[in-house]
């Protein structure tokens, strides 16, 4: 079943002065249970596109349809919904609250939704083991290295059980080896829990572990 479906999307910025038309007619359909990975030069509008389809942004025009509710052209309040229910975001920045642990961080999306507060917290303990860091609960945000943090955000993107993960670069911000943990981390809990992704990155070995690569380039994607 195809989880995602994405026809004629175009994105035109408008600055007041300029208009900027960084999608020019994008379309693209992934199968339940794929990794989609995007790339294309810095500008290119990765971000733009993850954006569209997480319902962070409107399109200027054009139809996005996860699991066969129609995403474009919602109030939001129904995006905010949808954001919580349907997509896990993992961005380069992990956005993580300061004042909260990781287990706190963990749990938010399920907070958010207003779930059962024992259960989140028992669902994000098991999450943040999945993640190899079952001994960090009680750290605060201060006390975690950035590849730490980056983990806490990859088992917060799966709190809710999304259909969608959407992940922007996920390890722009780590060394080498933290980059290599965190990736295959990523990969190994996208597996287990059998997500469909959508990942942008500029690492070509990540690219490749992908089921599907796309490269987006002059406002539109094409299969490398
Ligand atoms: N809110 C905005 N208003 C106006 N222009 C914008 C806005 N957001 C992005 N742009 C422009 O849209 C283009 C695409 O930006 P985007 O962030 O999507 O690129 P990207 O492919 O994610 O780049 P990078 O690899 O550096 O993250 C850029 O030219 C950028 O300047
Ligand atoms: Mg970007």
């Amino acid at each position: 079943m195809s989880l995602l479906e994405i026809s004629s999307i175009k994105k035109t910025y408008e600055t007041g002065t300029e208009s900027v038309e960084v999608l020019k007619d994008i379309n693209l359909t992934a199968e339940e249970g794929t990794v989609i990975v995007i790339t294309g030069e810095s500008g290119s509008g990765k971000s733009t596109l993850l954006n569209l389809i997480g319902g962070i942004d409107s399109p200027t025009s054009g139809e996005i349809k996860v699991k066969n509710l129609i995403v474009t052209g919602k109030t939001e309040k129904e995006l905010t919904h949808y954001r919580n229910k349907f997509i896990g975001f993992i961005f380069q920045f992990h956005f993580l609250l300061k004042d909260f642990t990781a287990l706190e961080n963990v749990m938010m999306p399920a907070i958010i939704s207003g779930d059962n507060s024992e259960l989140a917290r028992q669902k994000a303990s098991r999450l943040l083991g999945d993640v190899g860091l079952s001994q960090r609960n009680n750290h605060f945000f201060l006390q975690l290295s950035g590849g730490e943090r980056q983990r806490v955000a990859v088992a917060r993107a799966l709190m809710n059980d999304p259909d969608l993960i959407i992940a922007d670069e996920p390890t722009g911000n780590l060394d080498e080896r933290n980059s290599g943990i965190v990736q295959d981390i990523l990969f190994d809990m996208v597996k287990k829990y059998n997500k469909t992704m959508l990942l942008v990155t500029h690492d070509t070995a990540m690219a490749q572990r992908g089921d599907i690569h796309l490269i987006l380039e002059h406002g539109v994607l094409t299969e490398k």
